[in-house]
């Protein structure tokens, strides 16, 4: 099969990653990629963003699949493009893609569907967050409702830092859906959080392996939220029920109502889910493979995934054989550049990644986010800039070995947490 990615995160490397391994994939080509996915794929540069450019690249390289990597371009309508073309693509519509381009519409599909979540109220002025905000009380949580890279997202005990947060979302807010100007004002949801991912062709639900996610920058979950600080797989203290619970409660309720309201979502529903003490609820839905989850959950999928991804752009999913997983846990932790999550400084030159593959391999490896080639020498290019990847018999021995791998790399001013899986390997 002959497959092109989009996307040039640590999430499109793991895609890559796992797709070179695919006996039945033959070439592997990704567009615009990074330093890292140039090792496995073969790579192309074209403006994600652009359906027609996407549409005519895949033709011309003959691909037999495309998978969206990340959320803009399916908001913008790129899986349709190329499948208006006639190719299967991996990824839902850029209308069934709202449920992570909007978080009103999230909401209410939600409430059509009956699936737990937080309540919420969603604003157009600062009178209406205000009475929101009082409603709910403290902790306060407010959200823009257009995509932001995981930082449009406000959680704080300070009423004025809440309003002002709602005030400047109300105020710029970019929603690609052009529906800007609308906040998210919701209640608090206390308990751990889980990332569940499914794969779906619109109609049959596949959940793959649970993970969590690190969102806020420094150790101890303090600091700024991020896209993504680390991951690992699997959950130990989760209740071995809870992937069925939510497929029951949240995913194919979810997946059943885009359907029958005439936008079917194929391709990856991400819920990010709050074990609360009254019950599972919905913290958001992603509309496709989060970063940095996917590194941990495809460091452990053993069922080929160019079949996977490709039974469900095809609508094929139901004939496919029951998923099969590694017995060993994974542990992602990322390296950023100096000052993420604000504007992040980039340039600086990446050392150590030989000694990484040559020390540490296979059981840990580097994923490239936002680097790239400098004549001979691999930079950094973007806020996240490397996944460092392990795995082992269990948690702590992949911990071990992830930091091992980290503690070789060198980035000038770079940052990265301690304690990613720490307290779940301690547990387990
Ligand atoms: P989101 O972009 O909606 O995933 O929000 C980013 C992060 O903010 C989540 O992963 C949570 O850590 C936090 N968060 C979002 N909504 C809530 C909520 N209702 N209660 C508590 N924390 C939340
Ligand atoms: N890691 C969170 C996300 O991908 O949205």
């Amino acid at each position: 099969m002959n497959v092109l990615v989009i996307g040039s995160g640590a999430r499109e490397h793991a895609l890559c990653r796992s797709l070179s391994l695919d006996p039945a994939v033959t070439a592997l080509h990704c567009a615009p990629g990074n330093a890292g996915i140039a090792e496995v794929a073969e790579l192309h540069r074209v403006d994600p963003l652009d359906g027609a450019a996407v549409a005519a690249l895949a033709r011309e390289l003959g691909s037999e699949l495309v998978v969206v990597g990340p959320e803009a371009p399916l908001v913008a309508g790129v899986a349709d493009a190329v499948r208006a073309a006639g190719i299967p693509a991996f990824g839902p519509s850029g209308e069934a893609a709202q449920l992570e381009g909007s978080k009103a519409f999230a909401k209410d599909v939600m409430a059509a569907a009956g699936v737990p979540t937080a309540r919420s109220y969603v604003c157009t002025t600062d009178e209406e967050v205000a009475a929101a905000l009082d409603a709910f009380g403290a902790p306060y949580v407010v959200k823009d409702d257009g995509l932001a890279a995981g930082k449009g997202v406000v959680v704080t005990g300070d009423l004025e830092a809440a309003e002002a947060h709602a005030s400047a979302c109300l105020g710029t807010s970019s929603s690609a859906s052009g529906q800007g100007g609308r906040v998210v004002v919701e209640e608090y949801l206390d308990g751990p959080e889980v990332s569940l991912f499914a794969v779906t062709d619109g109609e049959t639900v596949l959940p793959l392996q649970p993970a969590q996610d690190f969102k806020r920058a420094l150790d101890g979950d303090e600091g700024p939220n991020t896209g993504g600080m680390g991951a690992y797989s699997p959950l130990p203290w989760a209740d071995p029920e809870l992937v069925e619970e939510v497929l029951r409660t949240v995913l194919q309720p979810t997946v059943d109502e885009l359907r029958r309201r005439g936008t079917p979502f194929s391709g990856l529903l991400y819920a990010g889910l709050a074990i609360t003490g009254r019950g599972v609820r919905v913290i958001e839905f992603n509309a496709r493979f989060g970063d940095p989850e996917t590194q941990v959950v495809l460091a452990r999928l053993r069922t080929p995934l160019a079949a996977l991804l490709s039974a469900a752009a095809t609508g094929r999913l139901a004939e496919l054989e029951p998923l099969r997983w590694s017995e060993d846990a994974a542990v992602t932790v990322v390296v950023a550049s100096h000052n993420y999550p604000g504007t992040p400084r980039t340039g600086d030159p990446i050392t150590g990644l030989d000694e990484v593959a040559a020390q540490d391999a296979p059981h840990a490896y580097v994923l490239h986010a936002g680097t790239r080639r400098d004549g001979e020498a691999v930079v950094s290019a973007g806020g996240r800039v490397l996944s460092v990847t392990a795995t082992g018999k269990d948690l702590a021995e992949a911990r071990d070995r992830a930091y091992a791998a980290v503690s070789r790399i060198g980035l000038d001013g770079s940052q990265h947490r301690t304690d990613i899986a720490a307290k779940a390997a301690a547990q387990a």
